[in-house]
């Protein structure tokens, strides 16, 4: 697969089979997650893999609710990946004050982006989940109340059939500039 091709198959996967993922397969994504660059290389990140009923079940519960229904499709997934935010390096920190800037976030989109990308390569369907209940993943999961959850991924094979969409994103045109705003 070329970096093009394995991009255009990454898609939010949101109806999963019951197959289980490969432990070799996981790891392979966990792997990738961890090479991911990070300002000051902090690695601002945990990862929490959730795969054991019936905390799995509860941690994909607490991203949806009665009115949120978007996510109930979690329920589904063998897998849940809780990233807990870390704390950045000092150095890192007081560059941010500085700067206004609040990088562990933008490094945890980019750890979470690798292991996307390795398990689309590795035949596997993933979704990244911004709204979840935080303090019920927290008090789930035991993370401490001074830690803050950055994104959870939902991983698992989509079911048999389940459509390559066609990518909606802005043009080109919309998204440069080139030299000036
Ligand atoms: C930070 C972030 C939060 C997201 N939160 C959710 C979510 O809570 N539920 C969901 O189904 N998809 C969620 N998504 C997936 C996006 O909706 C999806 O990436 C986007 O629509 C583009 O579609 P694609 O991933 O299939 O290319 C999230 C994606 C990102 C990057």
């Amino acid at each position: 697969m070329t970096f093009n091709e394995l991009i255009l198959s990454r898609q939010s996967v949101r109806r999963y089979a019951g197959t289980a993922v490969e432990p070799e397969k996981l790891n392979q994504c966990l792997e990738a997650a961890r090479l991911a660059p990070s300002a000051s290389n902090s690695q601002p990140w945990k990862y929490i893999v959730v795969d054991q009923e019936p905390l799995r079940t509860e941690v994909a519960k607490a991203t949806f609710s009665d009115i949120q229904l978007i996510n109930k499709y979690t329920l589904q997934a063998p897998v849940m990946i809780v990233i807990v935010m870390e704390k950045a390096k000092l150095i890192t920190r007081l560059a941010m004050l500085v700067k206004k800037k609040e990088w562990p976030l933008i490094d945890i989109g980019i750890t979470a982006e690798h292991f996307c990308l390795q398990a689309a390569e590795l035949g596997l369907g993933t979704c990244m989940i911004g709204w979840f209940d935080e303090d019920k993943i927290k008090k789930l999961l035991q993370i401490p109340s001074d830690k803050s959850i950055g994104l959870v991924i939902s991983l698992g094979y989509a079911v048999e059939g389940y459509p390559q969409r066609t990518k909606i994103r802005k043009t080109v045109d919309e998204m440069v500039r080139y030299n000036q705003y």
